[in-house]
């Protein structure tokens, strides 16, 4: 049996404005174990991002525990919290959040830069060992108006796995992509999973949690199916059978 890395039981958030209530999550209760690759799928407003920004630390629940990696996270302090989040958590968004003005070599050193125990040049070492795990070894003096969103999004790969999370969450990683390059940032995903990190993804498309090992959807901020997926596709086969399309020219 794998170990278990999340696991979150009664998990409930509340939104305050004013005097409205917003119910984001209303009592969700998931396990994430060592190796999963995990889709959360689920209509707009039915609570993915808000489960997402919890699970990396980034909020915390209003009632609920939520264990990561053995610790109880509600227990912390906002120190404690950002100190987890920092170790623990690769994240990759939908808009890449890459820093304009530096390189995808800088960029991807970010995470690193809270670590006072790490020399520039181990950093750098890092760095082009995480660039050369999504296949951009030769872009790394690009800055990001210098590389296409694909690429773009490779380099935030690169970023979220430089510190070796133990998790990597990405809130709809292949959201501003078109199909084929789409593809190609699930081909990297299926290869960093089957080296055992565990990945977890928001999607709207079934297209694309049909790449994962486990689809779990959410509506009205309750998990209401989760599947365990026969035989997930797979992107790197797919990317060379794929034929031309306009849309790729475009
Ligand atoms: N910071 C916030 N303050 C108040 N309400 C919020 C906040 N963030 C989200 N909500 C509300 O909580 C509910 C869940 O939002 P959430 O962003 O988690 O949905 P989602 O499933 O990620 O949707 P989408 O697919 O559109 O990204 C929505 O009703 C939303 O309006
Ligand atoms: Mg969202």
């Amino acid at each position: 049996m794998k170990e278990t890395i999340i696991s979150v039981k009664s998990l409930v958030k509340i939104y305050t404005m004013g005097d409205v209530e917003v119910h984001a999550l209303r009592g969700v209760n998931v396990d994430i174990r060592q190796g999963d690759f995990v889709a959360i799928m689920g209509k707009s407003g039915s609570g993915k991002s808000t489960f997402m920004n919890i699970l990396g630390c980034l909020d915390v629940p209003t009632r609920g525990q939520y264990m990561l990696d053995g610790v109880d996270v509600s227990s912390l302090t906002k120190d404690q919290l950002a100190n987890l989040r920092n170790r623990k958590i690769g994240f990759v968004f939908q808009s890449f959040n890459l820093l304009s003005r530096t390189t995808a070599i800088e960029n991807v050193e970010l995470p690193l830069l809270y670590n006072k125990k790490i020399s520039s040049k181990e950093m750098l070492e890092r760095s082009l060992n995480a660039l050369e795990a999504v296949g951009l070894s030769d872009r790394g003096h690009h800055f990001p108006n210098q590389l296409s969103g694909g690429e773009q999004q490779r380099v935030a790969i690169a970023r979220s796995l430089v510190n070796d999370p133990v998790v990597i969450l990405a809130d709809e990683p292949t959201g501003n992509l078109d199909t084929r390059t789409s593809l190609e940032v699930m081909a990297i995903f299926q290869k960093l999973n089957r080296k055992g990190i565990t990945v977890v993804i928001v999607t709207h498309e079934p297209d694309i949690a049909a790449f994962t090992s486990r689809n779990i959807t959410f509506r009205d901020g309750r998990i209401i199916r989760a599947i365990d997926v026969e035989s997930p596709r797979i992107a790197s086969e797919e990317l060379l059978t794929m034929p031309v399309t306009v849309e790729d020219e475009v």
